[in-house]
């Protein structure tokens, strides 16, 4: 007798085959231990304008040489900022770029990667994906390390192409190592920097700096943040309302409902 295919007779194999796929992409993918150092907290205030002018002067002014952050104009900084349009020409200014244009950087990309071989990202992009820790902690972490080709390395990205663009105003940092993980394999990780110099700024001044880069960051990532906040507790509000008047429309149908006990008290069977 010839044995027919049944899909029926091969699902266990075939459950089993992709259980052993997926558990393995898990691994090679997925949950590979690399020791993560811990994250600097960072509270962000929106509010803060001179936090968010003095971070929108550092971004535009020595980030944008690299990075880009397309998604804003220039035109859209001073109401951020809390500045007419000509306090903002005046103080911070636009690159050369025009005032209604999004921000771009100057530098072309092809030649970044000429040099460091990976294009900057896009600030707006890669400030709305990571965390305010993360981008606190990544700024502040830039470490020596003379095995790369910038010399330096970072604790919360290893390996960066990013030059550090801070090491006259922070100082340059050493690694703190420790055993750990890193994708599965034992190696020493950096969980933390040092001061090794000083630089033009104190370590309680560059935090400051670099708290007020991050909370611009933050504000042209999520432009709606503050009217989302506002608009909350309105919404709230009126679920509650609708919660109370459904309650009101649910006894008034009821009323008129009588049960099978209330009907043989009052009519009998
Ligand atoms: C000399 C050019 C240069 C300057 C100036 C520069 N960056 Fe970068 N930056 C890079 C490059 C190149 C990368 C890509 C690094 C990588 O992926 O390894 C990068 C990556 C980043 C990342 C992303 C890291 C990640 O993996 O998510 C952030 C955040 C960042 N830069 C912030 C800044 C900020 C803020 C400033 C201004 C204070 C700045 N950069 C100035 C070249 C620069």
């Amino acid at each position: 007798m010839t044995q027919k295919y049944s899909p029926r007779r091969h699902r266990p194999v075939v459950s089993a085959l992709a259980a052993v796929v997926l558990a393995g992409g898990g691994a090679a993918f997925g949950s590979v231990a690399t020791t993560a150092p811990p994250l600097r907290p960072i509270t962000v205030n929106l509010q803060d304008k001179a936090a968010l002018r003095n971070g929108a002067l550092y971004t535009v002014h020595m980030c944008v040489a690299c990075h880009s952050l397309q998604g804003v104009r220039y035109s859209s900084l001073p109401k951020v900022l809390g500045l007419s349009r000509e306090q903002f020409l005046a103080t911070i200014g636009t690159n050369g770029s025009h005032f209604h244009d999004t921000i771009t950087s100057n530098m072309p990309p092809a030649m970044m990667e000429a040099y460091v071989k990976i294009a900057p990202p896009d600030l707006t992009v890669i400030a709305k994906r990571r965390s305010a820790a993360w981008l606190y902690t990544y700024l502040t972490s830039f470490y020596v390390d003379p095995s790369r080709p910038t010399g330096v390395n970072n604790t919360v990205r290893y390996n960066v192409a990013m030059p550090d663009v801070f090491a006259a105003m922070q100082g340059l940092q050493k690694p703190v190592m420790v055993e750990g993980l890193r994708f599965g394999s034992p190696a020493q990780v950096a969980v933390g920097v040092q001061p090794l110099t000083q630089g033009s700024m104190t370590q309680a001044q560059f935090d400051q700096t670099a708290r007020d880069i991050v909370t611009f960051l933050y504000a042209v990532a999520h432009p709606h943040q503050q009217q989302r906040a506002r608009l909350g507790p309105w919404i709230l509000g009126l679920f509650l309302a609708l919660s109370v008047l459904t309650y009101l429309i649910y006894r008034l149908y009821w009323r008129r409902v009588i049960t099978s006990e209330e009907r043989w008290w009052r009519v009998g069977r």
